[in-house]
């Protein structure tokens, strides 16, 4: 499963990419406002950093500014994949843009249905938001579930981006389900590094290894 970065913060992105195990990143307005700066030049820093798909969303919500807009951004760098809101404009906006050979990643998918249309007019991946849906007492990997047995059947070449990840436990039910791809905020990532015994553990190594060298035996 691919890892992808939720976040528009360049130094997170640089250290996690500096660790080898991020393959993509994924934006949106909201985590954009956090950051200083042009949203556009950051995204072209993001895409010189990770040399991966790069998701940045459009503000337009009609069909024309949709399109535009999607154009402009995939000017910017050919990492760049193209985040449309669900709906009827984002579905037309798809068709154009994939006909182009622009890659659009589809946003806000809260249900199979929504998937399976996204995937019809040709979307590069799909954005499942789990958390939001846990948030409603709905089991947000059901959809995913949903969503991986329908592109199976139908062999769809759409890439699942499982996002609105709160935790490690996410992206482990995501591996399992064989989801493409889970989109990370940076704190997950650190999170899935952690486990308590790995520090025992090597805290030990080191203390038997320096008794055994206080006790003087020979060590190299
Ligand atoms: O990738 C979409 C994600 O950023 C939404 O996450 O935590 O705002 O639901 P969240």
């Amino acid at each position: 499963m691919k890892i992808f970065l939720d976040t528009g913060s360049l130094q997170e992105i640089e250290s996690f990419v500096a660790l080898g195990i991020v393959d993509g990143v994924t934006t949106n307005p909201s985590l954009m406002a956090k950051e200083k700066g042009n949203p556009r030049e950051i995204t072209r820093r993001i895409c010189q950093i990770v040399k991966g798909p790069v998701s940045a969303e459009v503000i337009a919500t009609d069909v024309d500014g949709m399109i535009r807009e999607g154009r402009e951004l995939a000017a910017i760098d050919p990492h760049v994949v193209i985040k449309l809101p669900f709906g009827k404009a984002g579905v037309r906006a798809c068709a154009t843009l994939s006909a182009e050979k622009i890659p659009v990643n589809m946003t806000l998918i809260f249900s199979p249905t929504q998937a399976l249309l996204a995937a019809k007019v040709g979307a590069a991946y799909v954005s499942p938001f789990i958390g939001r849906l846990d948030d409603i007492a709905t089991e947000g990997m059901n959809l995913i579930e949903e969503i991986v047995d329908i592109f199976q059947n139908y062999a769809f070449t759409t890439e699942i981006i499982v996002a609105s990840v709160r935790h490690p436990v996410h992206v482990v039910q995501a591996a399992r389900l064989g989801a493409d791809i889970c989109t990370c905020p940076p704190a997950v990532v650190e999170a899935m590094f952690k486990h308590p015994l790995t520090d025992i553990g090597l805290e030990r190594f080191l203390k038997d290894w320096e008794k055994a060298q206080a006790d003087g035996q020979d060590r190299v």
